[in-house]
C-alpha cells in the first residue's frame, strides 16, 4: 500500500451507530441502545470497545442478544472519563464501536444442560445477553431448565427492572431477585447472593452449568457456594474484567498466565481460572 491510499480493514477504526434510545437503569448506569445489529454480529459473551470522539474507547460487554434483531446495547457504569462521557451523550448522538471481542459464552458446551445464571450488580449485563438468546423462540428448546439468581446492593441498584418483570412471568424460568439491604418499599427479599443461592436455590449440582458474573468479592463467595453445592469447577463459567486497551491481542495490557483475556477470554471456566496466577 502507497502512503496516498486510504487505509482499509484498519481493525482500531471504530464504526460510528447513533444512539436510538437511553435507558435510565440506577442513578449511575445507563443503557444505551443502538442501531447496528446487522452490521455488526457477535455471540452473547463477547465485547467491545466503545468509543467517545474526543474523550477515547473503553470496553463494555454487548448486552443486547444476537437474536435481538437490529438492536446493539451496552449498559455503563459512570466511574471515569470515557464512562462520564458516555453518560453526558444524547439520543440521536453517534458513538463509535469496533468489535466484537474475546471468546464469548461457550454456547455449544452449554446445550442440553440446566443453566444456573447468578448475577451481581451490572454483572447481569453480559449474563444478560446469553440469557435472552436462551429464552429466544429458536433457541429456547436447546436448553434445559433456567434459573436466574440476580442480585445487587439495595432495590435502586438493580439493573433491567423493566426487563425481570418479564422474566418473572415466565413459566420456562425461575427468577430470585435479592438485595443486600431493602429500603422501606422493598417487599421482595433481602440477602447477599452467595448465601441466597446456598439457602434458596435447591438443585441437584450434577445437572447443571453454572454461568455467574458480578464484583470480584461477589464471584469469589458465589463459586465458593457452587462448589459446596456440589459443582465442579468445569461445570462453573465466569467473565474476567481485566484492563485492556487495544482488545486485539497485540497491546499485552490484559495478560494474565498464558492468556491474553480479550483473546482467549473473557469467559472461563473455574477449572481453567483456579491454575492462573492470583492477580486476576
Ligand atoms: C471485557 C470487559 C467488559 C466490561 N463490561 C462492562 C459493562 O458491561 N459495563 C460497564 O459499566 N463496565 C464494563 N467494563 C468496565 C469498563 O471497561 C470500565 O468501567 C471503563 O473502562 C472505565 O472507563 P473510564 O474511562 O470511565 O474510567 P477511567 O477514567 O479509566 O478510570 C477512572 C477510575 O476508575 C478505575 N476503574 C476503571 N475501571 C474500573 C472498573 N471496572 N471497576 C472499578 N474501577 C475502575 C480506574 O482505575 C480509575 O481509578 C468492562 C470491562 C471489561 C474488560
Ligand atoms: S487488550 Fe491489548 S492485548 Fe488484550
Amino acid at each position: 500500500m502507497t502512503a496516498s491510499e486510504p487505509e482499509i480493514n484498519n481493525p482500531y477504526l471504530p464504526l460510528l451507530l447513533p444512539i436510538a434510545e437511553i435507558i435510565e437503569e440506577t442513578r449511575d448506569i445507563k443503557t444505551f441502545r443502538l442501531r447496528g445489529n446487522s452490521i455488526f454480529s457477535y455471540l452473547p459473551g463477547q465485547f467491545a470497545e466503545v468509543f467517545v470522539p474526543g474523550r477515547g474507547e473503553a470496553p463494555f460487554s454487548i448486552t443486547s442478544s444476537p437474536t435481538d434483531g437490529e438492536i446493539l446495547e451496552f449498559s455503563i457504569k459512570r466511574i471515569g472519563t470515557v464512562t462520564t462521557a458516555l453518560h453526558r451523550m444524547n439520543q440521536g448522538e453517534e458513538i463509535g464501536v469496533r468489535g466484537p471481542y474475546g471468546n464469548g459464552f461457550p454456547i455449544e458446551e452449554l446445550k442440553n444442560h440446566n443453566l444456573l445464571f447468578v448475577g451481581g450488580g451490572i454483572g447481569l449485563a453480559p449474563l444478560r445477553s446469553l440469557i435472552n438468546y436462551v429464552l429466544s423462540p429458536q433457541h429456547r428448546g436447546e436448553f434445559g431448565e433456567i434459573f436466574i439468581l440476580y442480585g445487587a446492593r439495595s432495590p435502586e441498584d438493580l439493573v433491567f427492572k423493566w426487563e425481570l418483570g418479564k422474566w418473572e412471568e415466565r413459566e420456562d424460568l425461575h427468577l430470585l431477585v435479592t438485595v443486600d439491604r431493602g429500603d422501606s418499599s422493598w417487599r421482595g427479599r433481602v440477602g447477599l447472593v452467595p448465601q441466597v443461592l446456598k439457602e434458596q436455590v435447591k438443585i441437584k449440582a450434577e445437572e447443571w452449568k453454572s454461568i455467574v458474573c458480578g464484583p470480584p468479592i461477589m464471584i469469589k463467595f458465589t463459586i465458593k457456594s457452587l462448589l459446596e453445592m456440589g459443582f465442579s469447577p468445569s461445570q462453573i463459567i465466569t467473565t474476567l474484567e481485566m484492563k485492556m486497551k487495544c482488545g486485539l491481542g497485540k497491546c499485552g495490557r490484559c495478560n494474565i498466565g498464558p492468556f491474553y483475556v480479550c483473546q482467549e477470554g473473557p469467559v472461563f471456566s473455574y477449572e481453567v481460572l483456579q491454575n492462573l496466577p492470583e492477580e486476576y
